[in-house]
């Protein structure tokens, strides 16, 4: 029996039928990752090694190309992830991070921004942790925190919690003054915003591929800035990551490849490769700009629909963190009919891209409203994409956003 066959796809509803608004989680792939991937299946499959090795063998570099284009560096400071996680923890073991050392990160982030500096612990470092789901709070208690002996802050760009962007370029211009190494977790931040580390330094910038890439699991990149690269240990020393060597000794490339072991994930790479490159061929700031008017109307949706949110104006992702009762519930009723969000402590958080449709936001809106009332709206008819429920007592539909979404 083939357990990954049966039953598996009975309860699955199609991406077709879902109003997907849960991009800061996992994001669908997008047709050109997908189609990457699968070739580079199907010729691995079809005529297998050497050949297709020989024939993809410059994938890595020509993602790190792409990924060094969308965020303005040399792609020698580029290599791949499996994810954000691994990113972090690099960073948390190449830093040159000695016994009294203090680190400075932020309590409320995602675990993978957190539990490899509270590991550190272990070796004596100093990690203070900033609490508080008050994001713009705790980033500007973060800044006042710097002393003495802080050598290290790590950060994600954008927030997770509620799309919070704290300034980057602040913190990058004290982290320079200060001589504090800089880790960003961009993950919530890269394909959504633009992100440009010559203008704005950082010492290391970590990015999964899972979210506004829409490269699919396992594949990510990570910017480490040539400028850092002589102070960083050698934290993982594989085939791919040395220059050369024998059997007493080896030397390390100079660049984010000698972040690189063994065997690599090279579907991953494939979709990650595409799916950067799409992005550059679009362009990064005309994605940015839709993503910034679907922002404005999402917010004027929901103040139309009375619905509370926390607001943090233009420095704010493509995340929107909703203030209601019970996050869990409201994710469950909305997932019942086909819109698909994410419970976040005390939040319900929805998450879109540059494609996302404002009917679709202002169906969603319409079942948030329905729900908050205690069920009383009557919704009649099922969530059809790209149409708006046939009745709305509180008038989404009524609502026009002044200015057209631009087009892309
Ligand atoms: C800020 C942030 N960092 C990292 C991750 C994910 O980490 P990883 O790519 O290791 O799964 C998430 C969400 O899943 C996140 O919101």
């Amino acid at each position: 029996m083939d357990v990954f066959r049966v039953g598996t796809r009975t309860g699955m509803k199609p991406l077709s039928e879902k109003s997907f608004f849960n991009y800061a989680t996992v994001a669908p792939m997008s047709r050109t990752a997908y189609e990457a991937a699968r070739t580079f299946m199907d010729d691995f499959y079809q005529y297998g090694p050497p050949e297709v090795l020989h024939r993809y063998d410059l994938l890595a570099d020509n993602m790190a190309t792409e990924a060094a284009r969308l965020i303005n560096c040399s792609s020698d400071e580029i290599t791949y992830l499996k994810n954000t996680t691994e990113g972090i923890i690099i960073a948390s073991e190449a830093l040159p991070l000695r016994c009294g050392d203090e680190v400075l990160v932020l309590g409320n982030e995602y675990p993978a921004n957190l539990l490899p500096w509270l590991r550190k612990r272990q070796e004596g470092v100093k990690v203070k942790v900033i609490t508080g789901s008050d994001s713009e709070g705790a980033f500007r208690r973060l800044i006042e925190t710097i002393g003495p002996r802080t050598k290290a802050i790590s950060m994600s760009s954008a927030q997770r919690y509620d799309g919070f962007m704290p300034n980057l370029a602040l913190l990058s211009g004290k982290c320079r003054d200060l001589g504090i190494f800089l880790v960003v977790d961009a993950v919530q931040h890269i394909g959504a915003r633009t992100v440009d580390v010559s203008k704005t330094p950082v010492d290391i910038l970590v990015c999964g591929g899972q979210k506004y890439l829409r490269a699919g699991l396992g594949i990510g990149f990570m910017y480490v800035s040539r400028s850092v690269m002589p102070a960083l240990r050698d934290s993982r020393v594989g085939i791919r990551s040395v220059e050369h060597f024998d059997e007493d000794s080896y030397i390390l490339k100079g660049t984010a490849a000698r972040f690189q072991d063994g065997t690599q994930n090279m579907p991953g790479l494939a979709a990650l490769h595409s799916a950067l490159r799409e992005i550059n061929n679009i362009g990064m700031d005309a994605i940015e700009q839709k993503n910034l008017a679907i922002l404005e109307g999402l917010k004027a949706i929901l103040r139309e629909n009375k619905i509370d949110f926390i607001d943090f104006g233009v420095l704010q992702s493509n995340i929107v963190a909703i203030r209601t009762p019970d996050p869990s519930a409201l994710v469950n009723f909305l997932m019942e009919r086909g819109v698909y969000t994410k419970a976040i402590q005390d939040v319900t958080r929805v998450s879109f891209i540059h494609e996302s449709k404002l009917e679709d936001i202002e169906v969603m809106a319409c079942y948030m409203r329905e729900f908050l009332n205690g069920g009383r709206i009557a919704v009649r008819g099922a969530v059809r994409r790209k149409a708006a429920p046939a009745e709305s007592p509180t008038g989404p539909n009524s609502l026009r956003i002044s200015a057209p979404l631009p087009s892309i």
